[in-house]
C-alpha cells in the first residue's frame, strides 16, 4: 500500500498483537498430554492449572473454575446462579456499552437483555442508579461489565446484591491482573474473565469463573459439562464449554512466564504515558502502568475529534478500534432489544478510541501512534 508522505515501507501497527508461549515452552506440557492420553474432560492439566491459578490469586481452588472461553464462563455462571429464563423474570439487566459476548451469553441462557446506561466516569453501570430501576422486578440477574480491564467496584455491587436480593455477575473479561480475587471470594458477586489471546494472561481461548461459594463453582462447571454434576446424568440446563487439556497446557506455560509478560505490559504502558505527557496528552490517555492491561485508550473531546484521529492514524498505517463499537443497541442483532435511555453511552462510546497495544510495542511505534493522535489536535510530541 502506498502511503503518501509516510514512506511505502512502513509496517502496519495492528490494534493488538498477542504473544503466547512459544512451542519450546509448550513442549514439556504437550509431552505430558501424549503420555496421559487425556485430552479434555477436566483432565490432569486442567486440575493443575486450576490449582496454580487459585494459588496465584490467593483463593481456594474450589472458588475458581475454568471455561473454554470468557463467553462460556459467563454462560456457566448465569446458568448456575439463575438457571434458564422463565416468564416471571425474563430479563437480565446489563450495559449496552460492552462487547457483544456479554449479551450473547445472556441470550444463550434464554434471557432478554435490558440495556441500562453507564456512568460517565467509570464507564460501567452505576449500582446506586440501577437500584432505583422499577424494571428490576422483571430481572432475574444483573450482569455488570468491568470495561477495559478496569477493576469493578466489588464492594458496591456486593452491597447492591445483598440489598436488592438480586444475583450479580461481573463480566470482568480483561481483569486478570486487576481483579482482587480475595475480595470477590468475600462476597456474593461472581466474576467471569476471558483468557482470549487479546487479553493479558491467555490460553488462546479460555475463561475463568470466580466465586466465594464452592457449590456455585461446582454447578457452573457442570453447566459447562452437559449438566453432569456428580454422575453421568444431565441435571441442569447446560452446554459444552470445558477448557481442553491443550488449552490448559498453554495456561501452565503462560503462568511459568507470567512475571516477565506482566512486566512487559507495564513497560509499554509506561512508555505510552511518558510520550503522551510530552505532547500534553497525559489526561487524555488511559493506560495502566501498575497492572498488566491490554488497552491503551485515547479519550477524545468529541466524536468528530475521535474520527479525525482515526483518519490520521489510518494514514500512517496505524490501526485503532472502538472496542465496544457505539454500544450494543447500535448493532444489528441487538437494535430492537429492550433498553432504558442511553444518553451517556451514546455520548461517550464514539469518544473512547482503542490505540494499538502489544507487549513488545517499541518506542518508535508509540511515537508514530501518538504523533498521529496529537496532530489533529494541533499538538506535537515533545
Ligand atoms: C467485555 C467482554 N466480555 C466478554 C468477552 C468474551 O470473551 P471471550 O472472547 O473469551 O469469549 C470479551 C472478549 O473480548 C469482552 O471484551
Amino acid at each position: 500500500v502506498a502511503l503518501t508522505g509516510v514512506g511505502p515501507q512502513l509496517a502496519r501497527v495492528p490494534a493488538n498483537r498477542p504473544r503466547l508461549p512459544s512451542a519450546e515452552r509448550l513442549l514439556p506440557y504437550l509431552r505430558e498430554i501424549d503420555e496421559n492420553r487425556y485430552y479434555t474432560n477436566l483432565g490432569p492439566l486442567h486440575a493443575r492449572l486450576t490449582a496454580r491459578l487459585a494459588g496465584h490469586f490467593g483463593i481456594d481452588e474450589g472458588q475458581l473454575g475454568l471455561a473454554a472461553t470468557g463467553t462460556a464462563a459467563l454462560t456457566g455462571l448465569i446458568l448456575a446462579i439463575a438457571g434458564k429464563a422463565d416468564s416471571a423474570k425474563p430479563y437480565c439487566l446489563c450495559p449496552s456499552y460492552t462487547f457483544a459476548a456479554t449479551a450473547l451469553a445472556i441470550e444463550a441462557c434464554g434471557y432478554r437483555t435490558l440495556f441500562a446506561d453507564i456512568d460517565a466516569e467509570s464507564l460501567a453501570l452505576d449500582p446506586q442508579r440501577i437500584a432505583g430501576t422499577p424494571e428490576l422486578d422483571q430481572c432475574a440477574v444483573v450482569v455488570v461489565v468491568a470495561p477495559y480491564g478496569r477493576p469493578p467496584d466489588l464492594r458496591a455491587w456486593q452491597a447492591f446484591s445483598t440489598t436488592t436480593g438480586l444475583p450479580v455477575i461481573v463480566d470482568a473479561a480483561a481483569c486478570f491482573d486487576t481483579i482482587d480475587a480475595v475480595d470477590v471470594c468475600r462476597g456474593p458477586v461472581a466474576v467471569a474473565m476471558s483468557l482470549h489471546a487479546t487479553k493479558t494472561f491467555s490460553t488462546a481461548e479460555g475463561g475463568i469463573m470466580l466465586a466465594s461459594d464452592f457449590g456455585l463453582i461446582e454447578r457452573a462447571l457442570a453447566a459447562l459439562n452437559f449438566g453432569f454434576l456428580f454422575e453421568r446424568d444431565c441435571a441442569m440446563p447446560s452446554t459444552n464449554g470445558k477448557l481442553s487439556e491443550y488449552h490448559a497446557a498453554v495456561g501452565l506455560a503462560e503462568l511459568d512466564g507470567w512475571a516477565a509478560k506482566r512486566e512487559s505490559f507495564r513497560h509499554v504502558a509506561a512508555m505510552y504515558g511518558e510520550v503522551a505527557a510530552s505532547a500534553g496528552l497525559a489526561e487524555r490517555m488511559e493506560v495502566n502502568t501498575l497492572h498488566a492491561n491490554p488497552y491503551a485508550l485515547f479519550h477524545a473531546s468529541g466524536a468528530d475529534e475521535a474520527a479525525a484521529v482515526v483518519k490520521e492514524l489510518s494514514r500512517v498505517a496505524v490501526d485503532s478500534r472502538y472496542w465496544y463499537g457505539f454500544g450494543l443497541h447500535r448493532q444489528v442483532h441487538f437494535s430492537g432489544g429492550a433498553r432504558m435511555p442511553l444518553p451517556i453511552t451514546d455520548d461517550i462510546a464514539p469518544k473512547v478510541l482503542g490505540l494499538p497495544f502489544a507487549l513488545d510495542l517499541g518506542l518508535a511505534d508509540i511515537n508514530r501512534v501518538l504523533s498521529a493522535v496529537a496532530s489533529p489536535l494541533g499538538r506535537r510530541l515533545g
